[in-house]
């Protein structure tokens, strides 16, 4: 599996390719204003960091919109994928950025339905929000299980990118159902490392050497 960072934080990402776990990164609107920074000059730079594939999004939610914010965000940089909201003309705008060559993620997605319709679209990927439903008392892992067995049956090559993700079970679930990509928050990332026996053991490794009163050269 894939991860990606979900963050508009660059030191965040920067720590993340530094540990060699980070693919890619996504980004939104909501993540970019917390940074205080310009919208474009965000996506260009963070496009620039990371060799992955990285999703920028559109702030219009009309088809001529999203196409021209759509080609400006493609023009940032070559590994920039296109996010568009999975609204009638945003479908309609995923497949005409395909006809043009652009790679689109389509997010906001909460149903199989929403799923079949974006790869029928074209979709590079598909992003299904699994904490926001898992926040409303749905099963968000459920929607996972469901796109990737439609996508299976099909000759889709939209990929299925687990979203909104809370924790590291998300992620873990998610790999196990066979979905290409999981996009974390930074948080997550570093819980993914994370076992109590681990601190542990380590501690009792190096406190039973410690006792010897050798080093490491002795
Ligand atoms: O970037 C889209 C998605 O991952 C947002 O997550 O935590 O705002 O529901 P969240």
């Amino acid at each position: 599996m894939e991860l990606f960072l979900d963050t508009a934080d660059v030191s965040e990402i920067e720590q993340g390719l530094e540990w060699g776990m980070v693919d890619g990164v996504t980004t939104n609107p909501t993540l970019i204003a917390k940074q205080g920074k310009s919208y474009l000059p965000t996506v260009k730079e963070i496009a620039e960091l990371v060799p992955g594939p990285v999703s920028g999004e559109v702030l219009a939610t009309d088809y001529d919109g999203m196409m021209e914010q759509g080609r400006r965000l493609a023009e940032l940089a070559d590994n920039v994928v296109v996010k568009v909201p999975l609204l009638p003309e945003g479908l309609r705008a995923v497949k005409a950025l395909k006809d043009e060559g652009i790679p689109s993620n389509v997010t906001l997605c909460f149903s199989s339905g929403q799923a079949l319709l974006a790869a029928k679209a074209g979709a590079a990927y598909i992003s299904p929000f699994v904490g926001r439903l898992d926040d409303i008392g749905h099963e968000g892992m459920e929607l996972i299980n469901e796109i990737v067995e439609i996508y299976s049956g099909s000759a889709y090559d939209t990929k299925v990118l687990v979203a909104s993700v809370r924790n590291p079970m998300h992620v873990v679930q998610g790999a196990m159902l066979g979905a290409e990509v999981a996009t974390i928050p930074f948080k997550t990332l570093q819980q993914l490392y994370r076992h109590p026996l681990t601190d542990i053991g380590l501690d009792r490794f190096l406190s039973d050497w410690a006792a010897t009163g050798k080093t490491f050269d002795d």
